[in-house]
């Protein structure tokens, strides 16, 4: 991965392509300019590889899986498409705001957004939200798997088994932990996962996931309904035999032409992740190079971890918070370091191709 002279620490925001995605796209643009020589099945085949890769990120089946431009697409396929009678929907003060408006626009169904304030130490409160979750009037929980800003990591299994246990869906924003974390959505209980592959999953913008459990296909209304869903759209030489059936699977939720060219750089960029060891190996190289900066700033009282110590509770997300955080940026920025402050923090965020010593120039400039 060719990151120029300088360290890229900003996987958060946007993930690199690997040079193999690179050439990928290349050889798709070169065919958009002679579609004469793109086959239905080329077309069709990079969406179900897709399809295929983001399921095996989330231990989903493929048919499990509907491909979307982005998270909030998916996140918004919940929110209008769950059968949510009138009640509670809790997430987490904080969230991106992806968690939020898509909920918060429920109103006119009598359905509310409530966010659980932060715990005292300014990290998500998953013990309230355990305990309203229990509460009798809530219909659904959504939160991130991983927080943008803090780099909190949820205990899905915790929060999932409250939702069993009050029948609310769960409904998960992955973006800032699939692909360098294993989770295992079947085992979790979790309804509906939404992620976008531009960060973590290193593919292009544009391209996305949504997974539906599948008992639930029929149940989700699709909010957009368009001719991709449709069992009838699939043969392409007969379209006006109107026939309203759904696809018989996730796919039934996608409702236009996919970015084919785009899916197919995407699963050369998955294809890199999973060639590197995939999730799991990921999430222990992550883990490693978090593990100093955890040590970093514990030996430091001009700067703050914000980001749990305990790997449990972290990924690929850290949040440092200095005393000047301006000059913190302008002294990481001149040591050719990318990073963004996210909330008032420093965030830092190293991927697998990421090392050692790119964290210490970046700790080095932190610490001024
Ligand atoms: C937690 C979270 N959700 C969603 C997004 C982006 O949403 P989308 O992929 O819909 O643009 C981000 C990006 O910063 C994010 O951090």
């Amino acid at each position: 991965m060719d990151t120029g002279d300088v360290v890229y620490l900003n996987a958060a925001s946007t993930g690199p392509h690997p040079e193999r995605a690179v050439a990928k796209g290349a050889e798709w643009l070169a065919l958009r300019a002679q579609p004469q020589r793109i086959t239905i099945p080329h077309m069709v085949n990079a969406a179900q590889h897709a399809r295929e890769h983001f399921a095996a990120m989330i231990g989903a089946d493929a048919d499990e899986i509907a491909l979307m431009p982005n998270t909030t697409y998916g996140l918004n396929l919940a929110a209008r498409g769950l059968p949510l009678r009138p009640g509670t929907i809790l997430t987490f003060d904080g969230e991106f705001p992806s968690c939020v408006y898509p909920f918060m626009a429920l109103g006119s169904r009598g359905v509310s957004l409530e966010r659980v304030p932060f715990a005292e130490d300014g990290l998500p409160d998953e013990t309230e939200l355990v305990r309203r979750i229990g509460r009798g009037d809530v219909v659904a929980v959504v939160v991130s798997w991983v927080q943008y800003a803090s780099g909190f990591v949820t205990d899905l299994a915790r929060v999932g088994a409250a939702c069993r246990a009050a029948g609310a869906f769960f409904i998960v924003d992955g973006i800032q932990g699939v692909g360098v974390r294993p989770i295992d959505v079947h085992a979790l209980g979790i309804d509906i996962l939404a992620s976008g592959a531009q960060k973590w999953m290193l593919s292009p913008w544009g391209t996305g996931f949504v997974y539906v459990r599948r008992d639930l296909h029929d149940t989700v209304r699709a909010p957009d309904v368009g001719w991709a869903c449709m069992t009838a759209s699939q043969d392409y030489a007969w379209l006006t035999h109107y026939d309203d059936t759904f696809l018989p699977d996730a796919r039934r939720f996608e409702v236009v032409t996919l970015a084919y060219h785009d899916f197919g750089v995407a699963v050369e960029a998955l294809q890199a992740m999973r060639d590197a060891g995939g999730p799991t190996a990921l999430e222990a190289h992550i883990a490693a190079l978090g593990d100093r900066i955890v040590a970093w700033a514990a030996e430091r009282d001009d700067v703050r971890l914000w980001t749990p110590a305990d790997r449990a509770r972290r990924a690929g997300v850290f949040a440092l918070v200095p005393d000047d955080l301006d000059a913190a940026m302008n002294r990481l920025k001149a040591a050719g370091v990318v990073c963004v402050p996210r909330e008032g923090a420093v965030r830092l965020a190293p991927h697998g191709y990421n090392t050692l010593e790119d964290v210490e120039r970046a700790l080095a400039a932190l610490g001024g």
